[in-house]
């Protein structure tokens, strides 16, 4: 299992506010009691941060809130001597304006830097064409120095990078080599599937000479998989690497082309549908709808099925830019604890690679903190800065959906113990802390037996020791209209069988047919479950549970 860091947030050593390596390398013995494989760090190298890191201005340098590379080697020699990997994250869709690439590049039309980025003039008194930054906005930005506009699908501090240029792909290849050779042991890759750009956007002659621009951006453009293909054979194959792609706007079907063992390019992805389904489609991710679970099911199922027997999938609830999921489909009020539990149920027992983001294995939650002036994220601010009536009347709309959907929700620190800042530093930290850490932190939950914390160490550890969890063929259960969410895995005559509630009601669940009255064991479940069911299992608020059936 991957266990993902944004350092910023997780402990602060030298009393600045701002998380740093040395913190982290102080809990290692808190991940390894998790039972944690992999460590993947958000971005760790010199930025601005414009966008916290990933804007970067120099990929061989350490950031200097962070700590120095004295403290990064220290950091992954500690890890290695664990036994744990550690993986970078790998921003080359854009750099920072203030790399040396762009700064050299904006200065003329003629710098050996030039095309490194994506310059191109106005058409029509207009900018190149009518895309929107993913941050709000629009995507090009015009620089006055030569009366060209650069393009930047996240804020304009972050200018995309020209990956048709060969010179562009030796750099990154150069820079991940660099890493690599100080023992990295793979990439969580930032947009990956947004570096191709030749579907959309013309090249500059061709552009110039009038050919149309696409009305919107999308990902996915036909180059990207020689670029990874290219990657793949000039960097990673030397290396016993790990690799997982940060994909928007992929599909089950479209995944293949990027994960198929046979095509070597990444290793996993990182898909984003079933993250879409509380914000109404085709619209920006602020308008909220309600979770139904039925989409949820057919989502994650979709995924199951389609990379069953090739390919690979990530599984994943929370990250950095989501908010947490135990407040998105669970309860975080009476149910917290059973419906954290049961979520890591769902996803632990499915087919993949389980990634916890950090607090998660607390069952932390949502921060509704009363005013824009507490929050930090540069979309948030983005778009409470374009949406605010002139008379300020849909303030409270706009904190409500902020309080739901912000990427501060996942930012907040590591609620450590129920001491002054949570444990996390010793001076106020560069984002508020949630009021509800003096009830839900890592202290308090190592010493409770029945936390979200040991529910997460023993759904880590029975992945080690059951084998089915690992390749088990998936099934969904059809449990019609009641609120659960109840699949199969299938291996060598052995079924494992899970069943999730989403509910605060009481649910009974029918066992299939085939499973009713069989020998089974109870690997799991968040409350006292009866050990052998025979062809009913009564479900509490949130309740779940895993038996094993093996053959007779
Ligand atoms: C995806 C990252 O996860 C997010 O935090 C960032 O803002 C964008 N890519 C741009 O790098």
């Amino acid at each position: 299992m991957v266990y993902q860091i944004y350092p910023r947030s997780f402990l602060d050593t030298n009393h600045d506010g701002i998380g740093d390596l040395r913190g982290i390398l102080r809990k290692l013995d808190y991940l390894q009691t998790l039972g944690v494989d992999i460590v993947w760090l958000c971005p760790i190298f010199q930025s601005p941060n414009d966008d916290n890191g990933y804007d970067i201005s120099d990929y061989r340098a350490v950031m200097t809130e962070f700590g120095t590379m004295a403290d990064f080697d220290e950091l992954i020699a500690a890890m290695h001597a664990r036994g744990m990997k550690l993986v970078l994250d790998l921003v080359v869709n854009h750099t920072s304006d203030e790399h040396p690439w762009f700064v050299a590049s904006r200065t003329s039309k003629t710098s050996p830097y030039r095309d490194y980025y994506l310059w191109r003039p106005e058409r029509e008194h207009r900018p190149p064409s009518e895309w929107r930054s993913a941050f709000g906005g629009p995507a090009w930005t015009k620089d006055e120095r030569t009366g060209e506009y650069y393009l930047h699908l996240f804020s304009k501090k972050q200018p995309d990078l020209n990956w048709e240029n060969p010179a562009v792909r030796q750099e990154v290849h150069a820079l991940m080599r660099f890493w690599l050779n100080k023992g990295v042991d793979g990439f969580r890759m930032d947009v990956i599937n947004a570096i191709s750009k030749t579907e959309t956007l013309p090249a500059y002659e061709a552009y110039v000479a009038g050919a149309p621009v696409a009305e919107e951006f999308h990902p996915n453009g036909e180059t990207v998989h020689a670029y990874l293909k290219e990657m793949r054979s000039e960097v990673l194959n030397g290396h016993v690497t790990v690799t997982v792609g940060e994909c928007p706007e992929v599909t089950p079907e479209m995944a293949h082309l990027y994960v198929d063992e046979d095509r070597q390019e990444l290793d996993m992805l990182f898909q984003f549908e079933h993250m879409d389904l509380d914000w109404v489609p085709g619209t920006d991710t602020w308008h909220l709808r309600p979770i139904v679970l039925d989409e949820l099911k057919q989502t994650l199922s979709r995924w199951q099925t389609a990379l069953d027997r090739r390919g690979w999938n990530s599984l994943y609830w929370d990250n950095h830019d989501q908010p947490r999921v135990v407040s998105r489909f669970g309860d975080d009020g009476k149910y917290r604890v059973e419906s954290a539990k049961m979520l890591a149920t769902l996803l632990h027992m499915m087919k993949g690679t389980p990634y916890v983001y950090q607090g998660e294995e607390l069952g932390m939650t949502n921060v509704a903190f009363d005013t824009i002036a507490d929050y930090r994220d540069i979309a948030t601010l983005r778009m409470y800065r374009e949406k605010l009536a002139p008379d300020g009347s849909n303030q409270a709309e706009l904190m409500a959906a902020i309080h739901a959907r912000s990427r501060d929700n996942a930012r907040t620190p590591m609620q450590w113990n129920a001491q002054a800042y949570a444990g996390f530093s010793e001076v106020k930290s560069w984002i508020g802390v949630n009021p509800n850490y003096t009830s839900i932190n890592a202290e308090q939950a190592l010493e409770d037996p029945e936390s979200v914390f040991y529910y997460y160490q023993k759904l880590i550890a029975l992945r080690k020791q059951q084998d089915i969890m690992v390749y088990g063929e998936y099934a969904l259960l059809d449990t019609g209209t009641q609120p659960l969410y109840a699949y199969l895995r299938r291996m060598e005559g052995r079924v494992l069988l899970v069943v999730c509630s989403f509910t605060t009601q009481e649910e009974l669940f029918r066992l299939p047919a085939e499973l009713a009255g069989q020998p089974c064991e109870c690997l799991i479940a968040n409350y006292p479950a009866e050990p052998t069911p025979a062809d009913m299992l009564r479900l509490p608020p949130y309740g779940a549970a895993v038996y094993l059936f093996t053959a007779q």
